[in-house]
């Protein structure tokens, strides 16, 4: 199985999807947590090039093909491997964000995006994505706070705000057109009522795909 986080900057998915790596691991589930951009040494590379404030000039063209590169990586080396031998994978986000940020943050044109991204992760979908739900202007403050206290403020952070209600603008539309793949959650709440919420989806899933024996008889690996 494989499960995506989807939000705006600041909507904690990375805290969520990292306690739902560590119950479905403790559960005993073969699961693995990734992220993009990054999750492989060439991607984190690419990463550093995509977020640094030093890259202001760069085109959202470049932008679209270096996330996919990254992408690309990580499917090949990471994603599909470990599909591929029965685990599971918890992705801190995947190509919704490139339809999302540069399809309806930058208005690049959206069915070149779906054919670059299908190239670049050979048609590899996830199966359930949550959805973590908070405004572009709470999404923004949180950051500026988390920025204080040391966490990273990339070029992205740095687009306007409407750059980012348009973005917040194309997640609405990606789940209206695949309502049964999205979870919605809300975010502004506490991070353990948060992951309460995305528990309860979750477990749904967990009774349809039970732990293999092999993983029950050793859950470390
Ligand atoms: P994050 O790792 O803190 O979520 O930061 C990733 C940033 O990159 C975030 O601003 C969203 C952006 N992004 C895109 O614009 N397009 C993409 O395809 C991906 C994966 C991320």
């Amino acid at each position: 199985m494989f499960i995506t986080f989807e939000g705006l900057d600041g909507s904690g998915k990375t805290t969520q999807a990292r306690l739902v790596m560590a119950r479905l691991k403790a559960a005993g589930y073969d699961v693995l947590l990734t992220r993009e951009p990054g999750g492989t040494g060439i991607g984190d590379q690419i990463r550093e090039v995509l977020h640094s404030l030093d890259n202001t000039e760069m085109h959202p063209t470049t932008e679209l093909l270096l996330y996919n590169a990254s992408r690309a990586q990580l499917v090949a080396e990471v994603l599909r491997p470990h599909l591929n031998a029965g685990g599971w994978i918890i992705c801190d986000r995947f190509y919704d964000s490139t339809l999302a940020y540069q399809g309806y943050g930058h208005q690049l044109d959206l069915n070149s995006l779906k054919a670059i991204v299908h190239f670049a992760t050979g048609g590899l979908r996830p199966d359930l994505t949550f959805f973590l739900d908070i405004t572009p202007e709470d999404g923004l403050t949180r950051r500026k706070q988390a920025s204080l206290f040391g966490e990273e403020w990339n070029r992205l952070d740095d687009m306007e705000l409407a750059f980012h209600r348009r973005v917040y603008t194309g997640y609405q539309a990606l789940m209206q057109a695949e309502p049964q793949r999205w979870v919605r959650i809300n975010a502004q709440q506490p991070v353990e009522q948060i992951q309460t919420a995305i528990g309860r989806h979750l477990d749904v899933h967990l009774q349809r795909r039970p732990v293999p024996s092999i993983h029950k008889e050793n859950p470390a690996g």
